[in-house]
């Protein structure tokens, strides 16, 4: 009995050397996973070893350590955060809102002169890194181990927020030997863009409100009362310098320069961003930010500008601060991408085609480099799902060259009264013409279907005529074309050059000069060639490169008004879609007739022979698409096949050329092989159309 006892409770005790080997290996894992993005075991074999140790320590709570990986979830519900009183202050950076390259070049001249270089002096050695666009945080390890984790605050007293910052997997909760005794870490904490828009659903599908954006969505996780909901918002980390550490005397670490020290810190397993780069003296640091911002957009987390540091710790050091800024740091930002402004009113805009388009009409806002007071909500569909209303804040973007947009709607908390606006809805009529306005099936945009007699599509097509790419009417604006069809003076295209100087001076702000200057413009446009002439009569779906296309192919504009879908087919790079739309265009009376009466006054262009016509690859060939195709749909393979000059059927019969053939192919696939019909898959069939026989 005695014995028996004493075997089981020997049992029982765990092996201490396993609890280590378990703890070892968690830590390496999970810093290959979340560090290094290189996992190097399954998810699954991750999970038995993390349950493994889990279950151990739940039987012997004795000896749980902080430092465990089971303990980054699982902290109480606090009522408030603890204030941390910094070892060392976490300063700010002074920010340079010149976003140009002078902005680089005044902080290397301001660094040089107060090092007293003068300019035969070398250039100095930076290093350059990304501004993160998240919230500091500054972590405390003692013998390796994390203890503390605080935010900025005042830059004097922060707030504890160890317990959710444990739950960032980025962030080592233990060092390995070589790290000092005492090492505070700075960094950033932030939110990726995908992990932000995953959170976003998560809370659209719970019906709970959605975060403004990753910065937001980050800030609001790291003050999380709740380390169980700080648990669920993935946030990631990027280390960017020290606070306390041991020093060199005490057997503390020594670096010579800032990027030695990261270099250290990434060896550690913090993650240190791969953009951190050197640079020499401000030709660099200004190519930096310039490449800095040619990435922005595409990278996986939000910057808002790019930081410099002056790489030697010694000349750091004799810089100093001023105030709470170090002399040897700047930020260089980039224009603000995005900036919160109120809907004053939707407005509804005709486009030449007649596309009707919802235009939020903004209080205006300086964003992306300029003042913004429209940006478009795209379409129906758009604005209801992002439910735009009146009286909204409103989120605005501008990246890039692109138009500016609305991100999304800032709601008022539930307690605010709301003083929100109606749902937006489509009108059902033009909002200039009256007339009806209609959505065809399956697309996402409302038409005008007024044509030509709406004036707003009468003015989009005039000045998509006269400007600089078409015919070129040098001087006929905005403000003009307004004015004359809002005048009636024009009401046809043809009426542009009947105008008279008596006619055109008789319009507000117009001198007898400027009159004469449009009338000369006006002669000059009427000499153009065929392509500038095809494009500016504005069908849809021909731009610029479909117009000389067909003009290189037709050589006369008779012989394409004339032609049929499938003549039109034949011309390069023309589909289905292209050659109906040319077809419908001049199948209209009245745009022959503006044809007839723009030549009659005079516009004239050199015309040509019909360029010999090649035969596209697969002209004369009828197709069967059956099946599902492993990448593209039925509808992608058929307009492929018809823009190579090939037909597509239903059925099969003895007239087919090729079926092609995807999985689950059915009784057609057997109809193929009964009459000995050629069967493809879709790599076969993308082999044909590359010209292959
Ligand atoms: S260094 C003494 N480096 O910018 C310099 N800060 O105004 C201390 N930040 O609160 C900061 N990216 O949150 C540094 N690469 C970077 C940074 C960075 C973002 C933030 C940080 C700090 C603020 C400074």
């Amino acid at each position: 009995m005695v014995k028996e006892d004493l075997f089981a409770a020997r049992a029982e005790l765990p092996d201490l050397a396993h609890v280590e080997q378990l703890r070892r290996l968690l830590h390496e894992h999970a810093h290959r996973y979340y560090v290094l993005d290189e996992p190097s075991i399954p998810d699954a074999e991750y999970d038995r070893l993390f349950q493994e140790l889990q279950a151990i320590e739940l039987q012997h709570p004795e000896l749980l350590t902080p430092d465990s990986p089971t303990q980054r979830v699982g902290g109480k519900v606090l009522d408030q955060f603890a204030s941390v009183r910094h070892a060392v202050p976490m300063l700010s950076i002074r920010t340079e809102t010149d976003t140009q390259a002078s902005g680089a070049r005044n902080f290397d001249a301001r660094v040089r002169r107060e090092l007293g270089l003068d300019e035969s002096a070398p250039v100095l050695e930076y290093v350059a890194e990304p501004k993160f666009d998240g919230l500091a945080i500054n972590l405390r390890y003692r013998r390796g181990v994390l203890v503390q984790a605080a935010t900025r605050g005042d830059g004097e007293v922060g707030e504890d927020v160890t317990q959710n910052i444990r739950t960032i997997g980025q962030i080592p909760l233990r060092l390995p030997a070589a790290a000092p005794a005492v090492l505070e870490v700075r960094g950033e904490v932030y939110m990726r863009r995908d992990d932000f828009e995953t959170l976003n659903q998560k809370q659209r599908e719970r019906d709970q409100k959605t975060f403004v954006n990753p910065r937001n969505a980050a800030a609001g996780a790291v003050r999380q009362l709740d380390p169980a909901i700080a648990a669920q918002r993935p946030l990631s980390f990027f280390a960017y310098g020290l606070g306390e550490v041991t020093p060199a005397d005490a057997g503390g670490p020594e670096f010579d320069t800032h990027w030695d020290l990261l270099q250290t810190l990434k060896s550690w397993g913090f993650p240190v961003s791969s953009l951190v780069t050197k640079a020499q003296g401000a030709t660099e640091l200004i190519a930096y930010h310039e490449s800095i911002a040619r990435l922005r957009d595409g990278l996986g987390f939000d910057i808002d500008g790019v930081v410099y540091k002056v790489n030697s710790l010694a000349l750091q050091r004799r810089l100093g601060f001023v105030t709470r800024e170090p002399r040897w740091a700047v930020a260089h930002k980039f224009p603000a991408q995005e900036q919160l402004t109120t809907v004053l009113a939707i407005d509804v805009q005709v486009g030449r085609t007649g596309k009707l388009t919802p235009v939020a009409k903004l209080a205006p806002v300086f964003v992306g480099g300029v003042t913004v007071t429209n940006a478009t909500l795209h379409n129906e569909d758009e604005a209801r799902r992002k439910d735009v209303r009146v009286g909204d804040t409103v989120i605005v973007r501008r990246a890039g060259d692109v138009i500016p947009e609305v991100v999304s709607v800032v709601l008022p908390a539930p307690s605010e009264p709301s003083r929100r606006g109606p749902i937006f809805t489509m009108p059902r009529q033009c909002p200039v013409c009256g007339s009806t306005a209609v959505r065809e099936e399956g697309e996402v945009d409302y038409r005008c279907s007024g044509g030509l007699f709406c004036s707003a599509q009468r003015k989009q097509a005039i000045l998509h005529f006269a400007q600089r790419r078409a015919v070129e009417v040098e001087g006929l604006g905005e403000k003009l074309v307004d004015q004359l069809v809002d005048g009636d003076v024009i009401r046809v295209l043809p009426d542009l050059y009947r105008l008279g100087i008596t006619s055109l001076a008789s319009l507000d702000r117009m001198a007898d000069k400027s009159a004469q200057n449009l009338v000369d413009a006006l002669q000059k446009s009427k000499q153009t060639t065929l392509p500038r002439f095809l494009f500016g009569l504005g069908i849809r779906h021909v731009g610029e490169a479909t117009a000389k296309e067909l003009a290189r192919h037709f050589g006369r504009l008779d012989a394409i008004m004339d032609a049929s879908v499938e003549q039109l087919l034949q011309v390069a790079d023309i589909g289905p879609i292209v050659a109906q739309s040319v077809r419908t265009f001049f199948d209209q009376t009245h745009n022959r007739e503006v044809v007839e009466q723009l030549r009659a006054c005079g516009v004239s262009w050199p015309e040509g022979a019909a360029a010999p016509v090649t035969p596209k690859p697969l002209s004369g060939k009828t197709f069967v698409i059956t099946g599902t195709l492993p990448t593209m749909s039925r509808d992608e393979a058929k307009d492929l096949i018809e823009a190579a000059g090939g037909k597509v059927a239903g059925s099969v019969s003895k007239k087919t050329t090729f079926v092609v053939a995807g999985s689950e192919a059915g009784s057609k696939l057997d109809k193929a092989r009964e009459l000995g019909v050629a069967v493809l898959d879709e790599a076969g069939l993308k082999e044909l159309l590359n010209g292959g026989s």
